[in-house]
């Protein structure tokens, strides 16, 4: 009879430590319009590198830009906010990785526009494109450039 107690406990514990142990990926935020084919898309590419992601349908994801402090001429069609960063437009997860292993003083990641080739975005052809630093005054410097 003891011994049953005594496995009971073990096996109760065993499973508290397990849940407690699970690594929390980080989420990001992100703000859309309803009509977007390829916010939906940049989601998927999110998932597909390990992000969790809570997208939510708004009227004007410009407002959630304004409220993140990114000016308005680096604005694209979706907003996403993850540990403090916000990530404008179509931002590959690669540099979203980086910028959180970095942790620079800054706004967040921007990619101006919808550039043809950017992770949600692809299409018949590959245009050039510029992930910006966001500055916490708004001036941006090239984060990384892709051909
Ligand atoms: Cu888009
Ligand atoms: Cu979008």
């Amino acid at each position: 009879m003891r011994h049953r107690y005594l496995l009971q406990a073990v096996l109760v514990g065993g499973l508290s430590v397990h849940v407690g142990a699970s690594a929390a990926a980080p989420v990001i935020d992100v703000y859309k319009s309803e009509y977007c084919g390829c916010c939906h898309e940049w989601v998927k590419h999110l998932e597909a590198n390990g992000f969790k992601v809570k997208a939510q349908n708004v009227v004007n994801p410009s407002d959630y830009r304004e409220n993140f402090g990114i000016p308005n001429d680096l604005g694209s069609c979706h907003t996403g906010y993850v540990n403090g960063y916000a990530l404008e437009g179509h931002v590959p997860a690669a540099e979203i990785k980086r910028l959180l292993a970095e942790r620079p003083k800054a706004k967040g990641l921007a990619v101006p526009a919808m550039p043809l080739g950017s992770p949600g975005m692809e299409g018949p052809r590959k245009d050039p494109y510029d992930v910006l630093l966001v500055q916490p005054n708004g001036a941006h410097t090239v984060y990384k450039h892709y051909n």
